[in-house]
């Protein structure tokens, strides 16, 4: 006999960690794999800054071990709302900011709160899977928008506008993307505000990578209007190396009251999950407060290997990949003939080249159907293995 599961989490997925298994097998049967699927720079060379691990060590020794506020620790919502002024003059009062684990629960939270069965969430094509899967497990329905690969995947505003139904309930914007790397501009952020606040639809923008670009900087859809409500998601994970800690926050920026009942909802959710570890957010306190230079070193590390990547995949024959600006991944197109899918074409590469990428769709069907996703966080030298394991694997005939 089966105890039956909820079909809604039978149907969940989650590309980024699905081909895990076969590399493992491949690692038990004595070949050593290079794993560049998951975005976690610690899991190279990127550690936590000292100060910000000795934070979170004299916050459990000071005692901060029981449970917090739902809205997250005051101080630290203080110092998010310093840091959004700083970064994109916002004014954000810390009454609409709640910090979440990960920016990972905001979207559970946010989506929980905001979809009902058949309500439809606009989303890149493609994008960053949770959004698309959350949005689905409460009945709703993502409906991607085009992302223009020939243009560094820019938003195509037209597919944005015919893509827009009764049940359109926000659009999200994730820049710099996930998976393809591009920093939207701010004209094409404008044109995304404009359909908004037509159509009167809040935008939801992913800033997690917002310190993680190359030369083109980041603009915050929040900076460009004052007007549209936006619900922004940002984190730690990735620009203080703590992806482990769990902590990031969700900001309700708003100039009138529409998003007032969704943040109330979003409130009531967060009372019923408790809290966020307490220890980690006083330790994000000193991570905001304390120097950020790890953050450029990181970048001008991170540049030199995304050049390397880039260069090494466009040189090889069967594939081509645009420049990303921001992020830490690469999206390659597949072009080389022989593959039933892109699926296929990873679990090629897994075992005659021995380097684990995602597959494109994996971050959606339609626009990322024939590609895949690699990090480029790992070192020089690791990067050139997993290359030429790229180039191997692309010379093995079917
Ligand atoms: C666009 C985007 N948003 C959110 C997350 C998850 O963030 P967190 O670790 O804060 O849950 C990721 C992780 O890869 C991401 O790429």
């Amino acid at each position: 006999m089966q105890f039956r599961p909820a079909s809604r989490a039978v149907g969940m997925e989650y590309a980024i960690r699905d081909l895990v298994l076969p590399a493992r097998e491949l690692e038990r049967s004595g070949t050593k794999v290079i794993w560049l699927n998951i975005g976690d720079p610690g899991a190279f060379d990127f550690d936590t800054p000292e100060h910000i691990k000795r934070a979170m060590f004299d916050a459990i020794l000071e005692g901060h071990n029981n449970y917090g506020d739902s809205e997250g620790y005051i101080e630290l919502r203080e110092a998010i709302a310093e840091r959004e002024k700083r970064k994109n003059g916002s004014d954000i009062d810390t009454g609409n900011i709640v910090v979440t684990t990960g920016i990972t629960e905001g979207i559970q939270l946010l989506l929980g709160a905001m979809i009902e069965q058949g309500d439809e969430l606009l989303v890149p094509g493609p994008t960053y899977p949770p959004y698309s899967s959350v949005t689905k497990y409460y009945g709703g329905k993502p409906v991607p928008y085009r992302t223009i690969e020939e243009k560094n995947w820019r938003p195509d505003l037209d597919d944005i506008r015919s893509n827009i139904s009764e049940r359109t309930k926000a659009i999200l914007v994730v820049s710099p993307n996930n998976p393809t790397g591009a920093v939207y501009s701010e004209s094409d952020l404008r044109e995304i505000c404009n359909i908004a606040a037509e159509h009167r639809l809040p935008i939801i923008s992913d800033e997690i990578y917002d310190m993680l670009t190359y030369g083109k900087k980041h603009v915050s859809p929040s900076t460009v209007s004052k007007d549209v409500p936006m619900v922004i998601l940002n984190g730690f994970s990735k620009s203080y190396l703590v992806t482990g800690w769990r902590i990031g926050y969700t900001m309700f920026r708003d100039s009138g009251d529409s998003l007032k009942e969704l943040k109330e909802a979003f409130l009531k959710e967060a009372r019923a999950r408790l809290c966020a570890s307490n220890p980690a957010q006083r330790a994000m306190v000193a991570a905001l407060k304390g120097p950020q230079t790890h953050i450029t070193k990181m970048v001008r590390a991170l540049r030199e290997r995304r050049d390397y990547a880039v260069k090494r995949i466009n040189e090889m024959e069967g594939l081509s990949v645009a420049v990303p600006d921001g992020a830490f991944y690469v999206f390659p197109r597949i072009e080389a003939p022989g593959w039933k899918n892109d699926r296929d074409f990873v679990l090629h590469v897994l075992k005659h080249g021995h380097v684990l990428f995602v597959n494109g769709s994996g971050f959606d069907g339609k626009y990322g159907g024939m590609h895949f996703r690699s990090v480029f966080l790992a070192p020089m030298e690791m990067m050139e293995k997993a290359m030429d394991g790229l180039q191997t694997a692309l010379t093995v005939r079917r």
